[in-house]
């Protein structure tokens, strides 16, 4: 993307590829993110797919500026006062999402806070413009590698699922972006990254909490956050009487017709789909009934992380 010409083009390519719901690598200062649309649900689980990752994490969303990230999420003033000082950089903050915002489910995890940062590649900033839609990205690297940053090690590791690899050079942070949280009044850190601790603490006026003691912070573990109040019956090849039903393809099941409500992931059995359907489903679902019988989902594909969800929303709750 050296010749201005080219750089024009290469954003057309990359805006019209995001909006066919399909992936773009974009260089930002921290690392090279594999950016997807994060209102298009099938866009956001194409990001899974590429990466290969077994497991469904909340996705940072990037905008442009503080004004586009108050269309998504809710600013208390300590969040405004610490974007308004830090912001474009390598700080995202996690914060309630505005309801009824149209993020897509699975960028989110299904949880009611959202992870927004606006980055200062300059690069990511014209896409960012250009495309005039917030924009859901993890690292651009096949899940259990290190983050890339160069687009050559974006290639190397994702080449041939990536239409479109935006080369932005040497990303000048080289590491992933610091995450804070301003729930409830209180700066926790909830991950180290490129922009130092004292910096946030010394525009804050205070120090940050690092999240010991109090919930579950770590991001890693967030996934578990949001699990439905009703009982999850896995691999389920019936439907017992008063339970409602998360359908997955086109086979009958005995007892479907009795089911209080059904919600089909995927009629047709497409995992990318299913994967994109996933958390709106069980919160459709969920209050209807006090168990969800839930039909088997091959474990191949995004069916991996797919699984992995519905065994955590299964699982004992110690809350
Ligand atoms: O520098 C970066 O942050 C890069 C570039 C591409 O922007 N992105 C990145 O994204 O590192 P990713 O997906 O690898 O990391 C996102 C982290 C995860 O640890 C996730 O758990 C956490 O953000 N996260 C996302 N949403 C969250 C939320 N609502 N609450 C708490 N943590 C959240
Ligand atoms: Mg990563």
């Amino acid at each position: 993307m050296s010749v201005p010409g080219e750089r024009e083009a290469g954003l057309a390519r990359a805006v019209e590829t995001l909006a066919r719901g399909e992936v773009v690598a974009i260089p930002t200062e921290t690392v090279y993110g594999l950016a997807a649309d994060a209102t298009l649900p099938l866009g956001v689980a194409r990001i899974f797919e590429v990466k290969g990752r077994p497991r469904f994490n909340p996705l940072i969303v990037h905008v442009p500026s503080i004004e586009a990230a108050e269309q998504w999420a809710e600013f208390d003033p300590l969040a405004r006062k610490l974007t308004e000082a830090l912001w474009p950089g390598p700080l995202t903050l996690v914060l309630p999402k505005r309801v009824g915002s149209g993020i897509a489910e699975l960028a989110t995890a299904g949880l009611d806070t959202i992870a927004i940062r606006v980055p200062a590649h300059p690069v990511a900033q014209a896409l960012l413009e250009a495309y005039g839609r917030p924009l859901a990205a993890p690292s651009a690297n096949r899940s259990g590698k290190v983050s890339p940053t160069t687009a050559a090690h974006v290639t190397a590791d994702l080449g041939d699922a990536v239409e479109v690899i935006l080369d932005g050079g040497p990303a000048s942070v080289g590491l992933e972006s610091t995450i804070v949280s301003t729930a409830g009044g209180r700066l926790t850190l909830l991950r180290p990254g490129g922009l130092a601790a004292e910096e946030i603490e010394r525009v804050a006026g205070r120090a940050l909490e690092r999240g010991e003691g109090g919930p579950v912070r770590a991001p890693g573990m967030l996934a578990s956050h949001y699990a439905p109040a009703a009982a999850l019956r896995l691999g389920a090849h019936d439907v017992r009487p008063g339970e409602v039903l998360l359908a997955f393809g086109s086979g009958a099941l005995r007892g479907a017709e009795g089911a209080v409500a059904v919600r089909n992931l995927s009629p047709s059995g497409d995992l990318r789909e299913a994967a994109a359907n996933l958390f709106g489903a069980l919160r459709e679902l969920d209050g209807k009934a006090a168990t969800i019988a839930v039909m088997p989902v091959p474990e191949t594909g995004l069916g991996v992380a797919i699984n992995d969800r519905l065994r955590r929303a299964a699982a004992p709750r110690n809350d």
